[in-house]
């Protein structure tokens, strides 16, 4: 007996619709939930995820975000009592953002290298609580800045080597307290590799570095720079984040990034950056991390509050796209949300 072969796409074209029609059926695997689950080619999970948190001082104090819908920001004793859910909801990493009183920021962004800072005081805290929970600190000047820039400006310019060598005060100084990785997110030429040489000339050779390494010049970060209060105050940040409009560049970042010791390779915001995140991923083992920023965050929130969308899908939409555009790891303000969600 000769067992018929499915015929070649090419060949069907010429032939029946009948023919065409009994070898061509993609609905057949859409059938059921079972089926549909069976074959799907990208899975979200938890362990995907790490959850931003915004930080500040003073006690007792949880406070909104307006631009943030869902989002608080928390003084440390509250946020170590918020992590005890976030850890019981499974999430492995968080992001620490601080919001740094005015009084405590200069041109020269000191208060980012104080030991007895907001942030390493908090991450001695988290690590002494929850030793399990991977902690990722930032590493820029523009929440400790007089300007609002990540590096030290000097006439109208942001000066970038002078910048650098604070930047490796940062990294030190977040690494002493426990930070499991620091992660650059200024875009100064050359951080990478001064931060990865500084860190291990200090014994930290375990401590790994999340590189912003394509971070855009973009609208979207504006809710986070109300959070921080953090917003320039003169200027933009277009001579060190780069122009939306570039592919290239953002590839010659990354490779960069890579040879200067860069463990996790970053893209910055992520929505109108998918195309980004796709050719990265070509282009490197690492594994790459999407920022799913605060605008791309405010947007879903205010479309959800207005009834116009479902939310909850569409986070779900959102964040699957970006694992199949190539992002390994998502960093998002949904990600307890998300959590919650996947328990009940
Ligand atoms: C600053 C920094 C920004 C964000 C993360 N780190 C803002 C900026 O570059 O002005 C934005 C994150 C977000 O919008 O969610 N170093």
């Amino acid at each position: 007996m000769v067992l018929s072969q499915p015929k070649p796409i090419e060949s069907e074209v010429e032939t029946s619709d009948s023919l065409t029609a009994i070898n061509q059926r993609p609905r057949r695997l859409r059938r059921t939930a079972a089926l549909r689950r069976l074959v799907r080619e990208t899975q979200l999970t938890i362990d995907d995820l790490i959850y931003p948190m915004f930080l500040r001082e003073g006690e007792g104090i949880r406070e909104s975000i307006p631009s943030m819908p869902g989002t608080d920001r928390y003084s440390l004793d509250l946020l170590l009592e918020e992590l005890a859910e976030v850890s019981r909801l499974g999430i492995n990493a968080i992001a620490l953002f601080p919001l740094i009183p005015n009084e405590q920021k200069d041109n020269a962004g000191t208060e980012s290298y104080n030991p007895e800072g907001l942030v390493p005081r908090a991450v001695r805290a988290i690590k002494s609580q929850y030793p399990e929970l991977l902690i990722f600190t930032d590493i820029a000047l523009d929440p400790y800045s007089s300007a609002g820039h990540d590096g030290i400006v000097e006439d109208g310019i942001i000066l970038n080597d002078e910048t650098v060598e604070v930047l490796v005060k940062q990294a030190l100084c977040q690494a002493e307290a426990g930070a499991d990785f620091v992660s650059p997110s200024d875009m100064m030429d050359g951080r990478v590799g001064a931060i990865r040489q500084g860190l291990d000339a200090a014994g930290y050779t375990q401590v790994g570095i999340l590189a912003y390494s394509a971070k855009y010049a973009s609208a979207y970060y504006g809710p986070f720079r109300d959070a921080l209060d953090s917003a320039p105050q003169f200027g933009d940040k277009k001579t060190y984040q780069m122009d939306p409009a570039n592919t290239r560049e953002a590839l010659k970042e990354v490779n960069l990034d890579v040879s200067e010791g860069a463990d996790l390779v970053m893209v910055k915001p992520a929505l109108a950056y998918m195309d980004i995140i796709c050719q990265i991923k070509q282009t490197t083992n690492l594994p790459v991390v999407a920022y799913n920023v605060s605008g791309e965050y405010a947007m879903i929130k205010a479309a959800a509050e207005r009834g116009w969308i479902d939310e909850s899908a569409v986070v779900l939409e959102t964040l699957t796209s970006m694992k199949r555009a190539g992002a390994d790891l998502i960093l998002t303000y949904f990600a307890k949300q998300l959590a919650l969600a996947w328990k009940s």
